[in-house]
Protein backbone atom coordinates (compact mmCIF):
# COMPACT_ATOMS: atom_id res chain seq x y z
CA UNK A 1 0.00 0.00 0.00
CA UNK A 2 1.25 3.51 -0.79
CA UNK A 3 0.70 5.08 2.67
CA UNK A 4 1.43 9.17 3.28
CA UNK A 5 2.14 9.90 7.14
CA UNK A 6 1.87 13.81 7.86
CA UNK A 7 3.76 14.65 10.55
CA UNK A 8 7.40 13.18 11.83
CA UNK A 9 6.83 13.29 15.86
CA UNK A 10 7.08 10.77 17.80
CA UNK A 11 3.54 9.08 16.88
CA UNK A 12 3.74 10.02 13.03
CA UNK A 13 8.17 8.81 12.62
CA UNK A 14 7.46 5.74 14.91
CA UNK A 15 4.00 4.76 12.38
CA UNK A 16 5.86 5.87 9.42
CA UNK A 17 8.96 3.79 9.97
CA UNK A 18 6.72 1.05 10.77
CA UNK A 19 4.41 0.31 8.58
CA UNK A 20 7.63 0.54 6.04
CA UNK A 21 9.22 -1.99 8.59
CA UNK A 22 5.92 -4.39 7.72
CA UNK A 23 6.07 -3.73 4.03
CA UNK A 24 4.35 -0.35 3.28
CA UNK A 25 5.63 2.13 0.89
CA UNK A 26 5.79 4.78 3.16
CA UNK A 27 6.48 9.04 2.63
CA UNK A 28 6.50 10.89 6.24
CA UNK A 29 6.02 14.51 5.54
CA UNK A 30 7.42 17.30 7.58
CA UNK A 31 6.89 21.36 7.13
CA UNK A 32 10.22 21.65 8.65
CA UNK A 33 12.70 21.15 6.22
CA UNK A 34 15.87 20.82 8.50
CA UNK A 35 13.96 17.56 10.27
CA UNK A 36 13.23 16.13 7.19
CA UNK A 37 16.86 16.62 6.00
CA UNK A 38 18.56 14.62 8.25
CA UNK A 39 15.93 11.73 8.42
CA UNK A 40 16.85 11.42 4.60
CA UNK A 41 20.23 11.03 5.98
CA UNK A 42 19.05 8.16 8.73
CA UNK A 43 19.46 9.99 11.69
CA UNK A 44 16.45 10.24 13.94
CA UNK A 45 14.92 13.51 15.42
CA UNK A 46 14.09 11.70 18.34
CA UNK A 47 15.72 9.29 21.15
CA UNK A 48 13.28 6.08 21.04
CA UNK A 49 15.38 2.90 21.28
CA UNK A 50 15.83 0.68 17.95
CA UNK A 51 14.38 3.68 15.51
CA UNK A 52 17.63 4.54 13.64
CA UNK A 53 18.35 1.02 12.56
CA UNK A 54 14.40 0.90 10.88
CA UNK A 55 14.77 4.27 9.68
CA UNK A 56 18.39 3.30 7.85
CA UNK A 57 17.40 -0.02 6.94
CA UNK A 58 14.01 1.14 5.10
CA UNK A 59 15.28 4.20 3.98
CA UNK A 60 18.23 1.55 2.03
CA UNK A 61 15.34 -0.86 0.67
CA UNK A 62 13.78 2.02 -0.69
CA UNK A 63 10.44 1.49 1.22
CA UNK A 64 10.79 4.59 3.24
CA UNK A 65 11.31 8.61 2.16
CA UNK A 66 10.69 11.56 3.92
CA UNK A 67 10.05 14.99 2.05
CA UNK A 68 8.90 18.78 3.55
CA UNK A 69 6.30 19.20 0.02
CA UNK A 70 2.93 17.81 0.18
CA UNK A 71 2.79 17.24 -2.90
CA UNK A 72 5.11 14.60 -3.05
CA UNK A 73 3.85 12.35 -0.81
CA UNK A 74 0.13 12.83 -0.86
CA UNK A 75 -0.73 12.98 -4.75
CA UNK A 76 0.41 8.80 -4.92
CA UNK A 77 -1.13 8.00 -1.65
CA UNK A 78 -3.54 5.43 -1.67
CA UNK A 79 -4.37 6.15 2.47
CA UNK A 80 -3.11 9.46 4.16
CA UNK A 81 -2.22 9.53 7.99
CA UNK A 82 -2.50 12.57 9.94
CA UNK A 83 -0.10 12.49 12.78
CA UNK A 84 0.61 16.15 13.75
CA UNK A 85 0.52 17.36 17.44
CA UNK A 86 -2.93 18.50 19.47
CA UNK A 87 -1.58 20.83 22.27
CA UNK A 88 -3.41 22.00 24.96
CA UNK A 89 -4.65 25.38 24.57
CA UNK A 90 -4.35 27.32 28.00
CA UNK A 91 -7.83 26.41 28.88
CA UNK A 92 -7.19 23.15 28.57
CA UNK A 93 -8.92 22.03 25.70
CA UNK A 94 -7.07 20.40 22.29
CA UNK A 95 -5.76 22.89 20.12
CA UNK A 96 -6.45 21.72 16.86
CA UNK A 97 -4.67 24.24 14.03
CA UNK A 98 -2.11 21.22 13.07
CA UNK A 99 -4.85 18.62 12.28
CA UNK A 100 -6.50 21.45 10.07
CA UNK A 101 -3.80 22.92 8.31
CA UNK A 102 -3.08 18.89 7.65
CA UNK A 103 -6.92 18.57 6.63
CA UNK A 104 -6.08 21.32 3.93
CA UNK A 105 -2.70 20.28 2.88
CA UNK A 106 -4.87 16.52 1.93
CA UNK A 107 -7.75 18.34 0.42
CA UNK A 108 -5.75 20.44 -2.03
CA UNK A 109 -2.46 18.14 -3.07
CA UNK A 110 -4.54 14.43 -3.56
CA UNK A 111 -5.33 13.22 -6.46
CA UNK A 112 -7.97 10.48 -5.40
CA UNK A 113 -10.50 9.34 -3.22
CA UNK A 114 -8.37 8.13 -0.33
CA UNK A 115 -8.85 7.07 3.28
CA UNK A 116 -7.44 9.45 5.85
CA UNK A 117 -6.53 7.77 8.74
CA UNK A 118 -6.47 10.26 12.15
CA UNK A 119 -3.86 8.73 14.33
CA UNK A 120 -3.39 12.31 16.69
CA UNK A 121 -5.10 12.09 20.02
CA UNK A 122 -8.27 14.20 18.90
CA UNK A 123 -11.84 15.09 21.19
CA UNK A 124 -14.30 12.92 20.33
CA UNK A 125 -16.39 14.14 17.02
CA UNK A 126 -13.07 15.28 15.53
CA UNK A 127 -13.10 12.81 13.15
CA UNK A 128 -16.65 13.55 11.14
CA UNK A 129 -15.42 17.18 11.71
CA UNK A 130 -12.08 16.60 9.49
CA UNK A 131 -13.76 14.37 7.12
CA UNK A 132 -16.49 17.11 6.15
CA UNK A 133 -13.70 20.09 6.30
CA UNK A 134 -11.20 18.02 3.93
CA UNK A 135 -14.24 17.17 1.64
CA UNK A 136 -15.57 20.72 1.59
CA UNK A 137 -11.90 21.63 0.37
CA UNK A 138 -11.29 18.90 -2.09
CA UNK A 139 -11.54 19.81 -6.02
CA UNK A 140 -12.67 17.42 -9.15
CA UNK A 141 -15.35 15.94 -6.55
CA UNK A 142 -12.70 13.87 -5.18
CA UNK A 143 -14.53 12.82 -1.60
CA UNK A 144 -12.25 11.27 1.26
CA UNK A 145 -13.28 8.46 3.83
CA UNK A 146 -12.04 8.72 7.71
CA UNK A 147 -11.22 6.72 10.42
CA UNK A 148 -9.53 6.77 13.76
CA UNK A 149 -6.86 4.69 14.37
CA UNK A 150 -5.42 6.17 18.06
CA UNK A 151 -1.76 5.50 18.97
CA UNK A 152 -0.95 3.87 22.47
CA UNK A 153 3.03 4.20 22.12
CA UNK A 154 5.01 5.10 25.30
CA UNK A 155 7.49 7.15 24.76
CA UNK A 156 11.06 5.52 25.74
CA UNK A 157 9.78 1.88 23.68
CA UNK A 158 7.79 3.40 20.80
CA UNK A 159 9.16 1.00 18.55
CA UNK A 160 8.68 -2.54 20.78
CA UNK A 161 5.04 -0.55 21.73
CA UNK A 162 4.01 -0.61 18.08
CA UNK A 163 5.01 -4.06 17.01
CA UNK A 164 4.08 -5.91 20.30
CA UNK A 165 0.58 -3.37 21.15
CA UNK A 166 -2.01 -4.83 23.39
CA UNK A 167 -4.50 -4.04 20.57
CA UNK A 168 -5.19 -1.94 17.22
CA UNK A 169 -8.65 0.18 17.78
CA UNK A 170 -10.14 1.14 14.28
CA UNK A 171 -12.99 3.47 13.99
CA UNK A 172 -14.67 3.73 10.47
CA UNK A 173 -17.93 4.61 9.13
CA UNK A 174 -18.24 1.64 7.05
CA UNK A 175 -16.41 -2.29 7.09
CA UNK A 176 -14.66 -1.53 3.15
CA UNK A 177 -12.42 1.34 5.18
CA UNK A 178 -12.46 -0.79 8.58
CA UNK A 179 -10.87 -3.43 6.33
CA UNK A 180 -8.26 -1.46 4.30
CA UNK A 181 -6.58 -0.31 7.53
CA UNK A 182 -7.12 -3.96 9.26
CA UNK A 183 -5.54 -4.97 6.27
CA UNK A 184 -2.76 -2.28 6.38
CA UNK A 185 -1.88 -3.51 9.93
CA UNK A 186 -2.39 -7.43 9.52
CA UNK A 187 1.46 -7.64 9.23
CA UNK A 188 2.04 -6.50 12.95
CA UNK A 189 -0.61 -9.81 14.00
CA UNK A 190 -2.15 -7.83 16.94
CA UNK A 191 -5.60 -8.09 17.98
CA UNK A 192 -7.79 -5.50 16.12
CA UNK A 193 -11.10 -3.99 17.51
CA UNK A 194 -13.18 -2.65 14.94
CA UNK A 195 -16.07 0.22 16.31
CA UNK A 196 -17.34 3.49 15.37
CA UNK A 197 -15.23 6.36 14.91
CA UNK A 198 -17.11 8.21 18.30
CA UNK A 199 -16.19 5.30 20.64
CA UNK A 200 -12.37 4.89 18.85
CA UNK A 201 -11.73 8.21 19.89
CA UNK A 202 -13.30 7.99 23.33
CA UNK A 203 -11.12 4.83 23.73
CA UNK A 204 -7.72 6.93 23.35
CA UNK A 205 -8.81 9.60 26.18
CA UNK A 206 -10.34 6.64 28.36
CA UNK A 207 -7.76 4.65 28.58
CA UNK A 208 -4.98 7.61 29.17
CA UNK A 209 -7.36 8.95 31.86
CA UNK A 210 -7.85 5.16 33.42
CA UNK A 211 -3.74 4.94 33.41
CA UNK A 212 -3.58 8.55 35.00
CA UNK A 213 -6.39 7.66 37.64
CA UNK A 214 -4.58 4.60 38.64
CA UNK A 215 -1.04 6.38 39.28
CA UNK A 216 -3.02 9.34 41.18
CA UNK A 217 -4.71 7.08 43.47
CA UNK A 218 -1.61 5.20 44.20
CA UNK A 219 -0.09 8.13 45.26
CA UNK A 220 -2.81 9.09 47.35
CA UNK A 221 -2.63 6.00 49.19
CA UNK A 222 0.81 6.53 49.52
CA UNK A 223 0.78 9.57 50.96
CA UNK A 224 -1.56 8.23 53.41
CA UNK A 225 1.02 5.26 54.32
CA UNK A 226 3.46 7.74 54.93
CA UNK A 227 1.52 9.49 57.30
CA UNK A 228 0.26 6.16 58.85
CA UNK A 229 4.20 4.41 58.46
CA UNK A 230 2.78 2.11 56.37
CA UNK A 231 4.77 1.18 53.42
CA UNK A 232 3.36 1.69 49.34
CA UNK A 233 5.37 -0.57 48.11
CA UNK A 234 3.90 -3.35 49.90
CA UNK A 235 0.50 -2.31 49.43
CA UNK A 236 1.00 -2.07 45.37
CA UNK A 237 2.00 -5.63 45.43
CA UNK A 238 -0.94 -6.59 47.66
CA UNK A 239 -3.37 -5.27 45.67
CA UNK A 240 -1.91 -5.88 42.15
CA UNK A 241 -2.15 -9.43 42.57
CA UNK A 242 -5.95 -9.28 42.33
CA UNK A 243 -6.13 -10.06 38.62
CA UNK A 244 -8.96 -7.06 38.36
CA UNK A 245 -7.15 -4.44 39.36
CA UNK A 246 -3.19 -5.82 38.14
CA UNK A 247 0.39 -4.30 38.85
CA UNK A 248 0.67 -2.04 36.39
CA UNK A 249 0.83 1.56 36.80
CA UNK A 250 0.94 1.48 40.67
CA UNK A 251 4.44 2.93 41.01
CA UNK A 252 4.24 5.84 43.33
CA UNK A 253 6.20 8.64 42.86
CA UNK A 254 6.21 12.58 41.79
CA UNK A 255 3.47 12.30 39.49
CA UNK A 256 2.81 11.63 36.48
CA UNK A 257 4.17 14.18 33.04
CA UNK A 258 4.80 13.64 29.38
CA UNK A 259 3.52 14.46 26.47
CA UNK A 260 0.08 12.80 27.29
CA UNK A 261 -1.41 12.13 30.47
CA UNK A 262 -1.67 16.07 31.44
CA UNK A 263 -2.94 16.73 28.14
CA UNK A 264 -5.41 14.16 27.73
CA UNK A 265 -6.60 14.12 31.07
CA UNK A 266 -7.38 18.23 30.72
CA UNK A 267 -8.94 17.51 27.54
CA UNK A 268 -11.31 15.03 28.64
CA UNK A 269 -12.18 17.90 31.85
CA UNK A 270 -12.98 20.16 29.27
CA UNK A 271 -14.71 17.70 26.58
CA UNK A 272 -17.02 16.33 29.34
CA UNK A 273 -17.64 20.09 30.59
CA UNK A 274 -19.03 20.93 26.87
CA UNK A 275 -21.23 18.22 27.18
CA UNK A 276 -22.30 19.10 30.68
CA UNK A 277 -20.76 16.56 32.55
CA UNK A 278 -18.52 17.39 35.21
CA UNK A 279 -15.75 15.31 35.55
CA UNK A 280 -15.04 15.78 38.99
CA UNK A 281 -13.65 12.16 39.44
CA UNK A 282 -10.90 13.38 36.54
CA UNK A 283 -10.48 16.55 38.11
CA UNK A 284 -9.38 15.26 41.46
CA UNK A 285 -6.84 13.38 39.92
CA UNK A 286 -5.07 16.12 37.69
CA UNK A 287 -5.47 17.98 41.46
CA UNK A 288 -3.54 15.11 43.05
CA UNK A 289 -1.11 15.14 40.25
CA UNK A 290 -0.45 19.02 40.43
CA UNK A 291 0.29 18.69 44.09
CA UNK A 292 2.44 15.45 43.86
CA UNK A 293 4.79 17.21 41.92
CA UNK A 294 5.53 19.73 44.62
CA UNK A 295 5.54 17.04 47.83
CA UNK A 296 9.59 16.37 47.89
CA UNK A 297 10.22 20.50 47.67
CA UNK A 298 7.71 20.42 51.29
CA UNK A 299 9.80 17.59 52.38
CA UNK A 300 13.09 19.65 51.48
CA UNK A 301 12.05 22.62 53.70
CA UNK A 302 10.82 20.35 56.49
CA UNK A 303 14.13 18.89 56.80
CA UNK A 304 16.13 22.34 55.93
CA UNK A 305 13.86 25.03 57.16
CA UNK A 306 16.27 27.54 54.94
CA UNK A 307 17.92 25.77 51.90
CA UNK A 308 19.37 29.37 51.05
CA UNK A 309 23.10 28.65 49.46
CA UNK A 310 22.78 24.95 49.83
CA UNK A 311 23.88 23.17 46.73
CA UNK A 312 21.20 20.28 45.77
CA UNK A 313 21.77 17.68 43.02
CA UNK A 314 18.77 17.05 41.45
CA UNK A 315 19.12 13.48 39.60
CA UNK A 316 17.08 13.46 36.48
CA UNK A 317 15.31 15.85 34.27
CA UNK A 318 13.14 13.60 31.85
CA UNK A 319 9.53 12.45 32.53
CA UNK A 320 10.72 9.16 32.90
CA UNK A 321 13.86 6.94 32.19
CA UNK A 322 14.60 6.55 28.23
CA UNK A 323 13.31 9.57 26.79
CA UNK A 324 15.28 12.95 26.47
CA UNK A 325 11.58 14.35 26.34
CA UNK A 326 10.62 16.89 29.35
CA UNK A 327 7.63 17.77 28.92
CA UNK A 328 5.31 18.22 31.56
CA UNK A 329 8.29 16.81 33.81
CA UNK A 330 7.77 17.56 37.64
CA UNK A 331 11.80 18.74 37.36
CA UNK A 332 10.45 22.31 35.68
CA UNK A 333 7.90 22.39 38.27
CA UNK A 334 11.23 21.65 40.83
CA UNK A 335 13.88 23.21 39.96
CA UNK A 336 12.44 26.68 39.18
CA UNK A 337 11.06 26.76 43.02
CA UNK A 338 14.54 25.20 44.51
CA UNK A 339 16.07 28.11 42.66
CA UNK A 340 13.30 30.81 44.09
CA UNK A 341 14.31 29.67 47.48
CA UNK A 342 18.15 30.44 46.90
CA UNK A 343 19.49 26.69 46.23
CA UNK A 344 22.44 26.40 44.07
CA UNK A 345 21.49 23.65 41.52
CA UNK A 346 23.41 21.12 39.61
CA UNK A 347 21.30 18.91 37.71
CA UNK A 348 22.33 15.36 36.24
CA UNK A 349 20.58 13.86 33.20
CA UNK A 350 22.32 11.90 30.52
CA UNK A 351 20.06 12.89 27.35
CA UNK A 352 17.95 15.38 28.12
CA UNK A 353 19.91 18.25 29.01
CA UNK A 354 19.46 19.96 26.01
CA UNK A 355 15.76 20.10 25.70
CA UNK A 356 16.08 21.60 29.66
CA UNK A 357 17.94 24.24 28.70
CA UNK A 358 15.31 25.53 26.01
CA UNK A 359 12.62 25.60 28.76
CA UNK A 360 14.36 26.39 31.89
CA UNK A 361 15.38 29.82 32.37
CA UNK A 362 16.98 30.13 35.93
CA UNK A 363 20.67 29.50 36.98
CA UNK A 364 21.19 26.15 36.65
CA UNK A 365 24.52 24.09 36.32
CA UNK A 366 24.29 21.05 33.79
CA UNK A 367 26.19 17.77 33.91
CA UNK A 368 26.23 14.17 32.14
CA UNK A 369 27.99 13.06 35.33
CA UNK A 370 26.56 11.90 38.56
CA UNK A 371 28.96 11.83 40.32
CA UNK A 372 30.01 15.92 39.35
CA UNK A 373 26.38 16.31 40.65
CA UNK A 374 27.19 14.96 44.21
CA UNK A 375 29.93 16.52 45.09
CA UNK A 376 29.79 18.44 47.90
CA UNK A 377 26.15 18.31 47.65
CA UNK A 378 24.13 19.44 50.77
CA UNK A 379 21.24 17.22 49.30
CA UNK A 380 19.96 15.14 46.30
CA UNK A 381 16.63 15.26 45.00
CA UNK A 382 15.66 12.28 42.88
CA UNK A 383 13.28 12.86 39.89
CA UNK A 384 13.76 10.31 37.00
CA UNK A 385 14.34 6.75 37.57
CA UNK A 386 17.18 6.40 35.24
CA UNK A 387 19.07 2.72 35.57
CA UNK A 388 22.25 4.64 36.16
CA UNK A 389 20.33 6.39 39.37
CA UNK A 390 18.90 2.92 40.08
CA UNK A 391 22.15 0.91 39.61
CA UNK A 392 24.28 3.93 41.94
CA UNK A 393 26.74 1.96 44.94
CA UNK A 394 24.98 3.76 47.24
CA UNK A 395 27.87 4.41 49.44
CA UNK A 396 28.82 6.96 46.40
CA UNK A 397 26.00 9.47 48.39
CA UNK A 398 28.21 9.43 51.80
CA UNK A 399 31.27 9.13 49.55
CA UNK A 400 31.20 12.78 47.87
CA UNK A 401 28.25 14.65 49.18
CA UNK A 402 28.77 17.40 52.42
CA UNK A 403 26.10 14.82 53.97
CA UNK A 404 24.32 12.51 52.58
CA UNK A 405 20.69 13.87 52.75
CA UNK A 406 18.82 12.41 49.50
CA UNK A 407 15.06 13.15 48.67
CA UNK A 408 13.91 9.56 46.60
CA UNK A 409 10.80 11.06 44.50
CA UNK A 410 10.58 7.58 42.36
CA UNK A 411 11.46 5.05 45.07
CA UNK A 412 14.86 4.06 43.33
CA UNK A 413 16.21 1.98 46.29
CA UNK A 414 14.85 -0.89 48.63
CA UNK A 415 14.31 0.66 52.42
CA UNK A 416 16.72 -2.59 53.20
CA UNK A 417 20.03 -1.50 51.50
CA UNK A 418 19.57 2.21 52.58
CA UNK A 419 19.00 1.32 56.07
CA UNK A 420 22.21 -0.19 55.98
CA UNK A 421 23.81 3.00 54.67
CA UNK A 422 24.76 6.39 56.47
CA UNK A 423 22.01 7.93 54.29
CA UNK A 424 19.34 9.64 55.34
CA UNK A 425 16.91 9.26 53.03
CA UNK A 426 13.12 10.13 52.19
CA UNK A 427 11.21 8.79 49.79
CA UNK A 428 7.08 8.56 48.46
CA UNK A 429 4.70 6.30 50.50
CA UNK A 430 7.88 4.80 52.83
CA UNK A 431 9.34 5.42 55.97
CA UNK A 432 12.06 7.50 56.28
CA UNK A 433 15.63 6.29 56.85
CA UNK A 434 17.13 8.55 59.36
CA UNK A 435 20.33 6.79 60.56
CA UNK A 436 20.85 8.78 64.44
CA UNK A 437 17.12 7.16 64.52
CA UNK A 438 17.59 3.72 63.52
CA UNK A 439 20.50 4.05 66.41
C1 LIG B 1 1.41 7.26 27.91
C2 LIG B 1 0.60 5.97 27.70
O1 LIG B 1 1.18 4.91 28.49
C3 LIG B 1 0.56 5.60 26.24
O2 LIG B 1 -0.26 4.45 26.06
C4 LIG B 1 -0.03 6.77 25.44
O3 LIG B 1 -0.03 6.49 24.06
C5 LIG B 1 0.79 8.03 25.70
O4 LIG B 1 0.84 8.30 27.12
P1 LIG B 1 4.00 7.93 27.99
O5 LIG B 1 3.53 9.32 28.32
O6 LIG B 1 5.04 7.77 26.94
O7 LIG B 1 2.76 7.01 27.53
O8 LIG B 1 4.60 7.30 29.32
P2 LIG B 1 4.20 6.22 30.42
O9 LIG B 1 5.26 5.20 30.45
O10 LIG B 1 2.83 5.76 30.30
O11 LIG B 1 4.39 7.12 31.75
C6 LIG B 1 3.65 8.30 31.93
C7 LIG B 1 3.99 8.95 33.24
O12 LIG B 1 3.44 8.20 34.32
C8 LIG B 1 5.48 9.08 33.55
O13 LIG B 1 5.73 10.35 34.10
C9 LIG B 1 5.75 7.99 34.58
O14 LIG B 1 6.82 8.32 35.43
C10 LIG B 1 4.43 7.97 35.33
N1 LIG B 1 4.14 6.69 35.96
C11 LIG B 1 3.88 5.58 35.20
C12 LIG B 1 4.05 6.62 37.36
O15 LIG B 1 4.27 7.62 38.07
N2 LIG B 1 3.73 5.42 37.94
C13 LIG B 1 3.46 4.30 37.21
O16 LIG B 1 3.16 3.26 37.82
C14 LIG B 1 3.55 4.38 35.80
Amino acid sequence: MRIAVIGTGYVGLVTGVALSEIGHTVTCIDVDPVKVSQLNQGIPTIYEPGLKDLIQKNLTAGRLSFTSYHHEGLEQAEVVYIAVGTPQRTDGAADLKYVEQAALDIAGNISDNVIVVIKSTVPVGTNFYIRDFINQHTKDGIQIKIASNPEFLREGSAVKDTFHGDRIVIGAEDSATAGVIEAINQPFNIPVLKTDILSAEMIKYSSNAFLATKISFINEIANICEKMGANVEEVAKGMGFDHRIGPDFLKAGIGYGGSCFPKDTNALVQLAGNHHHDFNLLKSVIQVNNNQQSLLIEKIIQRFDDIKGKKVAVLGLAFKPNTDDIRESPALVMIPRLVELGAKVIAYDPIAIENTKRQLNCPVVYTTEIEEALSGADCTVIITDWPEVKNLDLSVFNRLMTAPIVFDGRNCYSLDSVRQSPIEYYSIGRPSSIPELIG
